[in-house]
């Protein structure tokens, strides 16, 4: 991983950010979630919907680009009618004060379909429009539930294209202690799932069969576990492959609640010795792999033992959604402004680092 850079910031507002700027549609399309949600002075859920595109690209094992954004221009319409009617208001707009849309990363197809909606919708109704990081949003997520999380904290994002561990040592001020050097985690499930034929998405399968499963039966490695804030996974999806190739006859439970032990050992280990390090108040998990049990548990049992706090979101709120879009959106609106309409979509985007 490279860069140690402080990146961007995330301070907390109780009151709007821009007079007049209070509710917010948020736009979520950057990878399979096709998304829309309001909400309401950065913290309040008025709506929020989400088209999971789960089905379309289970038989191919993982999410096939051109599908994807094929289908955010079908459903991201009746999505976006459904969150404003959930929320009172309907497509004229009415009371809706500005417009969010996820700009990058993720697969440019998808993120062009929502970014151009969002311009659209900004312009017919003559609001203000902002581009927002799809990370960045993630760690929104635990804001919204939890508006006064102790300073510093170090959060844990895991998604299926994401693994950072990153410290925020006030409000508004994060650093990036590490990420992964290959594979994400959620990626590393996805691709154990697969080679098991547990089917897609994986982590959710993973997560389910491995509770029948003895964790211990296999001793799969656990990449620098006790060097640095960096992540390896490629290493252990190998291993797990090589094993049963050479066992066919595993118990394919057993397989997955070891190399599910494995996985979460290293990321609690990891954002454990961080939060200590950084005299963190709080560790804070996000992203899609949040959702996982195991994860969870031992997160709250590590925080518990180390006397900090631990925030956790719904699992809702961990997998994409546009809330998390909307929220960061209302902050960005008040901190840095409007985005312009040449905004593009932008799949190659990082937390940018600050001056
Ligand atoms: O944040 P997210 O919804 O989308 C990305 O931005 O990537 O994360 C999706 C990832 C997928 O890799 C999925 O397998 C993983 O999150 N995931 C889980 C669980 N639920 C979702 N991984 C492990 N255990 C789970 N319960
Ligand atoms: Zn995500």
């Amino acid at each position: 991983m490279t860069g140690r850079a402080p990146i961007t910031i995330l301070p907390l507002m109780t009151t709007d950010p821009i007079p007049g700027i209070h509710r917010v549609l948020g736009i979520e399309t950057s990878c399979d979630e096709t998304a829309a949600a309001v909400v309401d002075g950065g913290a309040h859920i008025a709506s929020s919907v989400v088209s999971s595109q789960i089905d379309l690209h289970a038989r191919y094992g993982g999410v096939v680009p051109e599908l994807a954004g094929r289908a955010h221009v079908e459903l991201l319409t009746p999505v976006l009618a459904d969150a404003l009617d959930a929320a009172g208001s309907d497509t004229s707009g009415a009371g809706i004060d500005a417009v969010a849309v996820t700009y990058g990363p993720g697969l440019i197809g998808s993120l062009l379909v929502g970014v151009a909606e969002a311009k659209a919708l900004a312009l017919a109704w003559d609001v203000p429009f902002v581009g927002v990081n799809h990370l960045e949003a993630h760690l929104f997520a635990s804001l919204l539930e939890q508006p006064d999380l102790g300073w510093p904290l170090v959060v844990l994002l895991v998604s299926g294209g994401h693994t950072l561990l990153v410290e925020v040592s006030a409000p508004g001020r994060y650093r990036l202690l590490g990420g992964t050097v290959d594979d994400a985690a959620g990626e590393a499930f996805d691709k154990v799932a697969r080679f098991l034929g547990l089917g897609y998405p994986g982590g959710p399968a993973i997560d389910a069969i491995a509770d029948d499963g003895d964790p211990t039966a296999f001793a799969f490695p656990r990449a620098f576990l006790d060097d640095g804030y960096d992540f390896s996974f490629s290493g252990l999806k190998t291993s797990v492959v090589n094993m049963v190739r050479k066992h066919p006859g595993v118990a394919t439970a057993d397989v997955a609640a070891s190399f599910r032990q494995a996985v979460v050992d290293v990321l609690v280990a990891k954002a454990r010795r961080a939060a200590r390090e950084v005299g963190a108040k709080a560790l804070c998990l996000a992203g899609g792999v949040a959702a996982n049990s195991l994860l969870r548990q031992r997160a709250e049992q590590a925080c518990t033992e180390d006397g900090i706090g631990a925030f956790l979101p719904t699992r809702a709120l961990c997998t994409d959604n546009a809330a998390m879009v909307a929220a960061a959106g209302w902050w960005r609106l008040g901190h840095v402004g409007p985005s312009p309409l040449t905004l593009g979509a932008d799949p190659n985007l990082r937390l940018v680092p600050t001056a």
